[in-house]
């Protein structure tokens, strides 16, 4: 998608021992004249990782000195969410930085909504409004069924939300310490979200693998 726009996307890599986390340091050496956006989820896919707002603050630090970057958050898994701290997202701790930032969720993760194709953002009005419109004239829209759907969702009564996140966190609880214990194995706990991500490189080196892509081969 950052290509059909002709822009260039740049990947910053995180690794396990920084909680898979992007650190202020790697932000700033990340942004170049060029940069236009960060699109930043939290709490993430694949990796379950999520920011706290001391983090947010931060990140927050970096882009106050870059004001023609535009922010893209994915807060599509606030809802499934166990940290310590409530969830935050970056608009809501940096207030400065609300003018620039596009808060983007919806319902297929909080009410397993997932094929109903309704997401929804908040951000600057000329931004929405060009979304808007290119939204209108092309064939990709929600249907009317999924919105009534989506409206019912979020007008109802909340608590099947907090079940499933009390059960997703059930999973998680017995899942992670699980696969964590597998040999060659290592996984964090996450923060929130229903991913398990698992870093096999010692369990490469001892079945003498080249890959990922081998292990999950083995049969
Ligand atoms: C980070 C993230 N954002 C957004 C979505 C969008 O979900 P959908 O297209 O079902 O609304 C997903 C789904 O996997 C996701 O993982």
């Amino acid at each position: 998608m950052v290509r059909l726009a002709d822009a260039t996307p740049v990947i910053v890599d995180t690794s396990i021992e920084s909680g898979y986390k992007l650190t202020p340091e790697q932000l700033a050496t990340a942004i170049t004249p060029a940069t236009r956006l960060l699109l930043i989820n939290s709490p993430c896919n694949p990796t379950g990782a999520a920011y706290s707002r001391s983090e947010w603050q931060q990140l927050g630090e970096v882009l106050a000195a870059h004001p023609r970057v535009l922010i893209g958050t994915d807060d599509i898994y606030e809802k499934i969410w166990w940290a310590d701290e409530p969830f935050s997202t970056l608009a809501d701790v940096c207030p400065a930085l609300y003018e620039r930032t596009v808060t983007i969720n919806g319902v297929s993760k909080s009410h397993a909504m997932t094929g109903w194709r309704i997401g929804y953002c908040g951000g600057p009005a000329e931004i929405i409004t060009a979304m808007a419109t290119i939204q209108g004239q092309s064939t990709s829209n929600p249907s009317s069924v999924s919105q009534r759907a989506a409206l019912a969702a979020l007008r109802g009564d909340q608590g099947c939300v907090a079940a499933m996140n009390a059960e997703y966190r059930r999973r998680h609880d017995f899942f992670i310490p699980a696969l964590a214990a597998l040999p060659g194995f290592e996984c964090r706990r996450a923060e929130g979200s229903f991913y398990a991500f698992v870093r096999i490189s010692r369990a490469l080196q001892q079945l003498g693998l080249p890959d990922d892509q081998a292990f999950s081969a083995l049969s």
